[in-house]
């Protein structure tokens, strides 16, 4: 017989645990978190709690798998300095965007100019600028990338490309993570119950991304304690130098099998011509969950938490927040020479996408384990 919900809650952390009423969306994807769509990132209140409870304020954390930046952003907006990791070379675009130290006045110059300048590019579009837009959005696109070189802004206005190129794909209006093929004419629309048409055009995306961009950077340069810093590095957790001491780490490793961190921003990719470096990514669905595949993931999630615990000061926490439905995480653990100090587990509200049903998950506080692994 399954648990009650009584029983359910009894053991859960109800202050890591929010409903809608409690944490709404906009407060959820507040400033900068909403730069850009991410699909499989936590919640910034999880890591204020978290930082909060065991992290000295003023300390340095570390994200190894930083994903859209919100472990670094809500550090800056505690006050502790931040360092984050990430294979994905759009992510680590995305945050350093979301964290760098902007000067306001000339991004309000640069997106106030190039919002004046949206027109049509004469370029023929080739490749995925071809298959995956009307030829009125690929020119739109194309025409504001090629003037993305004369501004100082050159990173804002990358992302701000990526996400109106998003949006402006050719696809149906339920399937926006991950399209396979590009949606031509009009078509049944499960989410709006009528036909519907694919987007036709992009400047006004890009129009309404620039202002919102520019208005969420000025939020958050309103709340960030100045006086911190983030660093974003771009590579295999598994190897890069971390460098120096750390106060603690909060994470959420991906979990196997489930999601393609890079191919979610395959059109930012194509159209900016970024580094891919997917082959390198730990549990990349495409990888499936073999016994090998989920062997591969056990090994190398291991290997960067060892890494992290290496680069903390003695007694430093490391957060990490999982769904550890097939319990790997014995074994991971172990592998990385940590030990499980705490365990908590928290309701997820997932109200927003098509996932039904109740979704916990668990936030694991470990320490550097007395005997290492030899
Ligand atoms: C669950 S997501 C992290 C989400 C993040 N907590 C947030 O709120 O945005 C896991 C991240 O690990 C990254 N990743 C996968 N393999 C990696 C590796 N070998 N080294 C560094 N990062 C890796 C993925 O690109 C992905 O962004």
């Amino acid at each position: 017989m399954g648990s009650t919900q009584a029983q359910l809650y009894s053991e859960i952390d109800k202050s890591l645990s929010w409903s809608e009423r409690e944490l709404p969306e906009r407060e959820r994807t507040k400033h900068v978190h909403r730069l850009h769509p991410y699909l499989g990132k936590f919640v910034p209140q999880l890591v204020e709690a978290l930082l909060t409870r065991y992290v000295p304020r003023g300390g340095r954390v570390l994200d190894p798998f930083a994903g859209s930046g919100t472990t670094l952003v809500q550090a800056l907006e505690s006050g502790y300095d931040a360092v984050g990791v990430d294979i994905a070379a759009f992510n680590t675009l995305l945050i350093s965007v979301k964290t760098r130290a902007h000067d306001l006045a000339v991004l309000d110059a640069d997106m106030h100019d190039l919002g004046a300048r949206l027109g049509c590019s004469t370029e023929a579009p080739t490749g995925f600028a071809r298959d995956w837009f009307a030829p009125q959005a690929a020119a739109e696109l194309l025409h504001f990338r090629s003037l993305i070189p004369e501004y100082s802004s050159k990173d804002v206005l990358r992302v701000v490309l990526a996400r109106a190129a998003r949006s402006a794909r050719l696809t149906t209006h339920f399937d926006l993570d991950f399209p396979r093929t590009p949606q031509v004419g009009a078509y049944w629309c499960h989410k709006h119950r009528r036909t519907c048409r694919p987007v036709q055009t992009a400047n006004r995306f890009l129009s309404r991304y620039l202002i919102d961009t520019a208005a969420r950077i000025r939020r958050f340069a309103e709340l960030r304690d100045t006086r911190r810093a983030a660093v974003v590095l771009h590579g295999d957790a598994r190897e890069l130098e971390l460098g120096g001491r750390y106060d603690g780490i909060v994470t959420s490793p991906p979990y196997p099998g489930l999601i393609d961190y890079h191919e979610q921003h395959r059109y930012a990719y194509e159209l900016l011509g970024l580094d891919d470096r997917r082959e390198r990514e730990l549990g990349a669905a495409v990888r499936g969950t073999s016994k090998a595949a989920i062997a591969e993931y056990v090994v190398g999630i291991a290997a960067v938490l060892a890494r992290g615990q290496a680069a903390l000061r003695r007694g430093a926490p490391v957060c990490i927040v999982v769904n550890d439905r097939r319990d790997l995480y014995p074994e991971i653990l172990e592998r990385a020479g940590l030990q499980l100090d705490e365990r908590l587990e928290r309701h997820v509200n997932r109200r927003t996408g098509r996932r039904a049903g109740e979704y916990f998950e668990s936030i694991l506080i470990c320490r550097r384990a007395h005997h290492q692994p030899s």
